[in-house]
Parts: C-alpha cells; structure tokens; sequence
C-alpha cells in the first residue's frame, strides 16, 4: 500500500475532524499543520504530534514529500490554496463551501482540468453516511413513484458571539453568504444528491436578528425547480433561540412519503405497505459505525468515511465518492440562490 503524507492548512474548529479522520487510515502521516496564527497549529501539532508547524501554506506547497493536503480555512481563500495546491501536484480535499465566488469555483475547477491526475474532492461528508446513502437509493430505485414534492428546512442558532469571534463570518467577502451558505449548504447539497441536478432558483433572503453584526443573510427562503420537473422549497435561518440544530426534508411521491428529520426518517407511508416496514427497518439497521463518530454531533460522521474514501481514490488512482465537480454544482446552486434574492428574478442554473 502506498505511504499518503497529508498536510492540514487551516488549524480552527473543523481541522481536528480532519486529522482525526487521517489518524485512522493506515499507511499515512501528517507532516505540517498551516494556520495564519501560528500558535493554533502548534497546539494542535502538540495534541496529535505532528512535526511541523507554519504560517505560510507555500512551503507546504514545495515539500515533495507531501502528496494530499485538506483546505480547512475561510471560505474565500479556498480557491487561492487549492489553484496553488493543484499546481504544486497535490491532491486536494476542501472543505465546504468550496469557495464564495463563482470565478473562484471555477479557478478551482480549470486548475484539477489541468491535472486530471490528481483527486480533488469537496467535503460533503452527509453524502458519506448509510442513511443518507440508502434514502438515495430508495428515491432513485423509483420507489417513491414519480416525485412530485420536496421541501427542507434547517434552523439553528448562530449567536452574535459567534459571528464577532472569526472576523470572516458573515461577511459577503471572505465567508461568501450566512446560513445558506455555512449551515445549511450540506442540507442543500443532499437535495442534489437525492432528486439530482436543479434547473432554476427563486431566493428572497434577510438579516432579521444579527443587524449591525453581520452582513450577511440570516434568514433565506427559496422555490427550487429540479431538472426532472420536481418542485422544492427550502427555508433556513440561524435566528432562533428556541432551537439549537434541527433540518428536515419531506418527499411527497405519488407512491410514498417521507419526514426525514436530523437524516432520521420521523414518518414512513407507502401504498404498499410491505415497502414500508421494509424501509423502517432497512433504515433501522443503518447504523454509522462507532468508529467513525469524531465530530460534533450535527457534523455527523461522515468525514471519516469520506476522506478514507479520497484516499483510497488517490492510492488508486480513481474519482472520489464526492468530486470536486459535484461539490461546485452545490457553490454555484448557493451564489444563484443569493442572485436571484439581489435581482428579484428565477436564476437558471
Ligand atoms: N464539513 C463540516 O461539517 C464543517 C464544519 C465546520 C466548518 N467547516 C468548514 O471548514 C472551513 C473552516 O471552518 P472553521 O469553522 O474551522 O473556521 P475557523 O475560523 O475556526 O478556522 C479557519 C482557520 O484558517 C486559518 N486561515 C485562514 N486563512 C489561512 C491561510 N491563508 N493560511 C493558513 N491558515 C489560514 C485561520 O487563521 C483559522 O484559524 C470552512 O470552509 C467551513 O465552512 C465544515
């Protein structure tokens, strides 16, 4: 098996889910940590003892040794790391949401077409855990019938504390949107990945308790139409104090229905009845392993699964489960979402 060597850049609140998910692969080191604020890497090199620690993401860029690095910074400078990272022949795994700029996303994308060599993948690790996985298969085996409905809807709360801690939250520049674009992306992401590509938005977004605090959105609403003809909607919001996390999606088909709440389903019908007790149960048995539970819990745990996953990929020579273009199809769905809430119009995508 091939040694991997990693590099984490970007030493904040989602770096350890990285190392620890790399800790767990055999065959691989980390060799340098990256932050801007050299004493974040150095504490984090002192906790999983890693030998080398900078500010500067170049010099990674030049140690031969390195094969893959994870892109664990602001949203905005991911496109910058990754072109550079690309270029320097290293593989890539980015954070979500691969970037906040379309121009960046596709920078990103031009960069991996000109190494199509080299894995680059974006991290949506939901798409990575059993439930999610086997709701897709249950959409795409047809057995909802013809799917007429989808809707989602995430809130969470988001303090001020929050925001005024990192100063690229909530800015239009460096995180790129709000809610949208940080906590509900992933939730985003899914409807993708089960009802497919999305044909054209409608988004009306606002800032309705984090004035003066940030400025972006906090609050957003949009009508979705799927290139298959399904209708959706999704609401989202980070303003309520009445709840921490919570997101749901109903599926409404004419052979089935679904509450899938917290990617637990929380209602079951199907006309035929035999389906449903074998989906509550398939579902039931869909148990992510223990060892792969290393985040908090409404990161889920599907990082680990997702980087074993890309490094498998870059050991054999093979797309990744999430590809750096499927994670763009999300960025761009998410910068048409804030278009159409600046212009007032449908977006096609
Ligand atoms: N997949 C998930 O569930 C999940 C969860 C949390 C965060 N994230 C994503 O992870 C990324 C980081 O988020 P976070 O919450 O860890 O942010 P954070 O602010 O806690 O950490 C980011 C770190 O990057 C450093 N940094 C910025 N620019 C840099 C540069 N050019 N070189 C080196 N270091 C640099 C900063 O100093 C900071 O320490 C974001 O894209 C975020 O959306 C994903």
């Amino acid at each position: 098996m091939k040694h991997v060597t990693c590099a984490v850049i970007g030493c904040g609140v989602i770096a350890p889910t990285h190392i620890e998910s790399f800790i767990k692969i055999p065959d691989l080191s980390i060799k340098h940590l990256c932050d801007l604020d050299l004493n974040k890497a150095e504490k984090l090199a002192a906790q999983y003892s890693i030998p080398n620690c900078t500010t500067d993401y170049r010099a990674i860029l030049m140690d031969p040794e390195v094969d893959c690095v994870s892109v664990c910074t602001d949203h905005f400078s991911h496109a910058e790391i990754t072109v550079a990272a690309l270029e320097h022949g290293k593989h890539v795994i980015c954070e979500k949401a691969l970037t906040s700029t379309e121009s960046g996303i596709d920078a990103m994308l031009d960069a991996h077409r000109k190494r199509p060599e080299l894995v680059f993948s974006g991290i949506f690790q939901h798409r990575c855990e059993p439930t999610n996985r086997y709701l897709r298969n249950l959409i795409q085996s047809g057995k909802f019938g013809r799917i007429l409905t989808c809707s989602l809807y995430v809130s969470c709360l988001r303090t001020n504390e929050y925001y005024q801690n990192d100063a690229w939250r909530g800015t239009w520049a460096n995180e790129g949107g709000g809610v949208l674009i940080n906590q509900s992306i992933h939730h985003l992401d899914l409807l993708r990945y089960f009802f497919g590509d999305i044909e054209s938005v409608a988004a009306s977004y606002d800032n309705f308790v984090h004035q003066g605090v940030i400025e972006t959105e906090d609050t957003i609403a949009i009508a979705l139409r799927f290139r298959s003809g399904i209708l959706g909607t999704v609401i989202a919001t980070s303003g309520s104090k009445s709840v921490t996390w919570r997101s749901g999606y109903t599926i409404t088909g004419t052979e089935g229905f679904m509450e899938y709440t917290d990617f637990i389903p929380s209602y079951v019908n199907f006309v035929d009845s035999s389906l449903k007790e074998k989906v509550i149960k398939d579902f039931s048995d869909c148990k992510l392993d223990d060892a792969l539970q290393v985040s908090k819990g409404y990161y889920g745990g599907g990082h680990p699964a997702q980087i074993a996953d890309i490094i498998d990929a870059i050991r054999n020579g093979r797309e990744p489960y999430v590809s750096g273009e499927a994670a763009a199809g999300t960025a761009k769905l998410v910068l048409a979402c804030y278009e159409s809430s600046r212009t007032g119009k449908w977006v096609n995508l």
